[in-house]
């Protein structure tokens, strides 16, 4: 008997770690961050000196690897992450993780070890999931599927105002929308568990609207399916 799960894909930047949290906080669930693992394993992979493109020993690494997440401390930051011991929080957000992760996240050996992590998380339920294939593959019987998705313009314009929220250095709009655009574009096309919207999924287009306007949305859906 488990508690239900809420499961939220969309492409990048279209604010699901934020309302993610969010959720998770207001309905005292908790919060897992996929993209986050899939980060982590990136970072792990550069940092062994091993080739992005080098399938068997990246599935040897990720079949031994440890990874941790704990829940923030505040709604605002995000989850603390860990693989084999390295506190890798603040590192799998940057620029060279970012740009290679969807390399490494297409890897079915890659999917294979880290969905069934996920897929232990969600045993007992009383999960909010989020990431790009949580509705379709990790919980397809998910009691809540949520489908977040933005402009490209408007989800560059908020990974800026994060950047300078955060006082890290600009980065044009115009290359932001080449990024997002080109990460959209290798996570939809791939050929394990593509980005899709499952066809239960509940789409919410979030241009124009605010966090909290997103949070209440999602809550509302769950507690209709109760
Ligand atoms: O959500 P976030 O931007 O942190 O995800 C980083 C990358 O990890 C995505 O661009 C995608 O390539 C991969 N990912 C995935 N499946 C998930 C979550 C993330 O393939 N469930």
């Amino acid at each position: 008997d488990r508690k239900p799960i809420i499961a939220i894909d969309g492409p990048a930047g279209a604010g699901k770690s934020t309302v993610a949290r969010q959720v998770a906080a207001n309905l005292g669930l908790i919060y897992l961050d996929t993209g986050a693992m899939y980060r982590a394993v990136t970072w792990l992979v550069q940092q062994s000196g091993i080739s992005i493109s080098d399938e068997c020993a990246i599935a040897e690494l990720v079949s031994q690897c440890v990874i941790e997440l704990a829940p923030s401390q505040n709604l605002s930051s995000p989850v603390q992450v860990c693989i084999n011991g390295h506190d890798v929080t603040q590192k799998i957000r940057t620029p060279d993780v970012t740009s290679n992760v969807s390399a490494i996240a297409a890897q079915t050996a890659v999917r294979l070890s880290l969905v069934k992590q996920q897929q232990v998380w969600g045993k007992k339920g009383g999960l909010v999931a989020e990431g790009r294939d949580i509705g379709t593959q990790v919980f397809p019987d998910a009691e809540v599927k949520i489908y977040l998705t933005a402009s490209v313009s408007e989800r560059a314009r908020r990974r800026q105002s994060d950047f300078t929220k955060q006082g890290l250095p600009q980065i044009n709009l115009e290359q932001l929308e080449k990024d997002i655009a080109e990460r959209d574009w290798k996570d939809s096309t791939r050929k394990v568990s593509p980005l899709r919207k499952a066809p239960d999924a509940v789409e919410i287009q979030t241009d124009g609207l605010d966090i909290s306007d997103v949070t209440a949305k999602i809550i509302d859906c769950y507690e209709q399916r109760l």
